[in-house]
């Protein structure tokens, strides 16, 4: 008997490559090939320059275990595999076009270390990995995908040892102001949707500490002041914000937004 659950479970994870195919046309050009793929985001953003801002040998302690969740294409793992104080890297991500087929192209061009890594296919949360396993947990661009930031959050500080760190990379959290702006902005939007009796099945959508902006891909705005509350209130420590000075995107448009990249360190 098939099973239901097993085939929705695979479809659920699947998302993220559907809807780049589906609503993102355009990543078809670099979605199948590392290299095209690399250039890319160089070419879009600082990813790559941000994360050289790390001292990296003081983070990670000899011989570690790092978790590289919604690892992606794979680039930071196969930056940090050239490490000789990593161990071990879990990348899990939960599109299957990045982890079975760019990655092991993306180690290749990056003359990452394979042998140290077990990639998985998976969602956020739960982490099926067990309680204090882990030195370090690295999450790049991603956190902002997740639709339950303290859930995340708690099963990162459930695998992590009691000396373990959290490093979170690349994210952009808005400003107080910036964010209470955005929040009016949607207000109105929403009050001028009811008044047309305007119809979307999928929509951006405000919670308490963040805006969905894109519901298709499940990126979040979040102010900075919730990310500390919530790392807090998921008894993180001593909670240290790197700004790497480069904005997160290479070419901006007039007026549009472009703050810098920064990253949180954090004891568990
Ligand atoms: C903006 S990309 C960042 C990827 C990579 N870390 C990087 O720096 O290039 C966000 C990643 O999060 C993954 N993702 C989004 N939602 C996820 C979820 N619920 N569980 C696991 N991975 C998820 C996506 O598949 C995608 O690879």
């Amino acid at each position: 008997m098939e099973s239901w659950i097993n085939k929705q479970t695979n479809l659920s994870i699947s998302r993220f490559d559907i809807v780049m195919d589906e609503v993102y046309p355009n990543s078809k050009k670099y979605s199948k090939d590392a290299q095209l793929f690399i250039d890319h985001i160089k070419e879009k953003t600082n990813y790559f320059e941000a994360v050289e801002v790390i001292n990296w040998e003081k983070i990670i302690p000899r011989s570690s275990s790092v978790v590289d969740l919604g690892c992606g294409i794979g680039w930071l793992s196969a930056y940090l595999s050239r490490l000789k104080n990593v161990k071990s890297i879990f990348c899990i991500d939960s599109s299957k076009n990045y982890i079975k087929n760019l990655l092991p192209m993306i180690f290749k061009k990056m003359n990452g270390n394979l042998k140290k890594v077990k990639v998985i296919e998976g969602l956020f949360y739960p982490i099926i990995l067990d309680e204090n396993s882990t030195d370090i947990v690295v999450i790049c661009a991603s956190i902002h995908h997740a639709d339950d930031f303290e859930h995340l959050l708690k099963e990162i500080h459930r695998i992590l040892k009691s000396d373990g760190k959290l490093v979170i990379l690349n994210e952009d959290p808005r400003s107080y102001f910036n964010y209470l702006i955005m929040s009016l902005k949607f207000f109105i939007k929403v009050f001028f949707h009811l008044i047309s009796k305007k119809f979307k099945s999928t929509s951006q959508c405000l919670n308490y500490s963040n805006i969905l902006t894109d519901p298709d891909l499940g990126d979040r705005a979040y102010p900075e002041w919730a990310l500390i509350k919530i790392l807090k209130l998921c008894s993180f420590k001593n909670i240290t914000k790197i700004d790497s000075k480069y904005p997160h995107n290479k070419k901006t448009k007039y007026f549009e937004r472009n703050s810098n990249l920064v990253h949180f360190v954090c004891e568990k």
